[in-house]
């Protein structure tokens, strides 16, 4: 399977940084991975038109619902008619602030597959989760409920994002990570028969200094980055790392 690095810009960017991004695909002409930036909806566009097919586009959040009277929401067919392929769904951020249930999840899930897009789907245990030793159950209880039945290895993609490690610097054991990610497989082959082809991305403080250990763990097919995506020259040793 081609591995994936793959780039959470949150709520950061303006025009100005679209240099980063043209940085990034100088640098990198010929990476030995999948590149996708998930920038803010803003600049989906402009961005489309600079890569030019050289690297992959993804929103970061869809409605549920294909069109109609929702103030302020983006579908998945206007992420997909501005240039992307891709959507983050059920992020920890969007979960948390947003209230988003597993069953929300699920639903936009369905809509992103409407519209063609390929669903990253975000998974994480809270700090107090892990301590209380329930983090496989709580793994297991999201994926469950937050992916719906017609997963394939084209249309998913799932990240395993532990909530105490993203924007903090710190990470799981890289035991840790293999532990979660092996469950994530075998989750997904109980589901789908044959789930070798779907991409299981860590996330949560990648950076340049730690990607290659992280991306020689066992099920580990590539990375949903945050803060260090912003920059090309942090992303591009991301980038880097992972085409080993
Ligand atoms: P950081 O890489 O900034 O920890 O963020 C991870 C993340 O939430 C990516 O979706």
């Amino acid at each position: 399977m081609r591995r994936l690095a793959a780039g959470n810009w949150k709520m950061n960017g303006l025009r100005a940084d679209l240099a980063e991004v043209e940085a990034l695909i100088a640098a990198h002409p010929a990476p030995g991975c999948e590149v996708l930036i998930c920038p803010p909806a803003t600049l989906l566009a402009p961005m489309a038109a600079l890569a030019a097919g050289r690297l992959a586009l993804g929103g970061q959040d869809c409605h549920a619902r294909a069109a109609g009277a929702h103030t302020g929401d983006v579908s998945a067919a206007m992420l997909a008619d501005a240039g992307a392929t891709h959507v983050i769904l059920g992020h920890s951020e969007r979960r948390a602030d947003h209230g988003e249930t597993d069953a929300a999840v699920a639903a936009k899930v369905q809509a992103a597959w409407a519209a063609g897009l390929t669903a990253i789907v975000c998974v994480g245990e809270t700090e107090g989760q892990r301590d209380a030793g329930a983090t496989l159950a709580v793994i297991e209880a999201q994926m469950a409920g937050s992916i719906p039945a017609g997963a394939t290895a084209a249309n998913l993609v799932v990240a395993y994002e532990p909530v105490w490690a993203i924007g903090t610097g710190r990470t799981p054991t890289l035991a840790e990570i293999a532990e979660v990610h092996d469950r994530l497989r075998a989750l997904l082959a109980a589901r789908m028969g044959d789930a070798a082809g779907v991409r299981l991305l860590y996330g949560g403080s990648v950076k340049p200094g730690n990607a290659a250990e992280i991306f020689a763990v066992s099920n580990v097919d590539g990375a949903l980055v945050g803060g260090a995506s912003l920059k090309a020259a942090d992303f591009g040793a991301i980038v880097a790392a992972l085409a080993g």
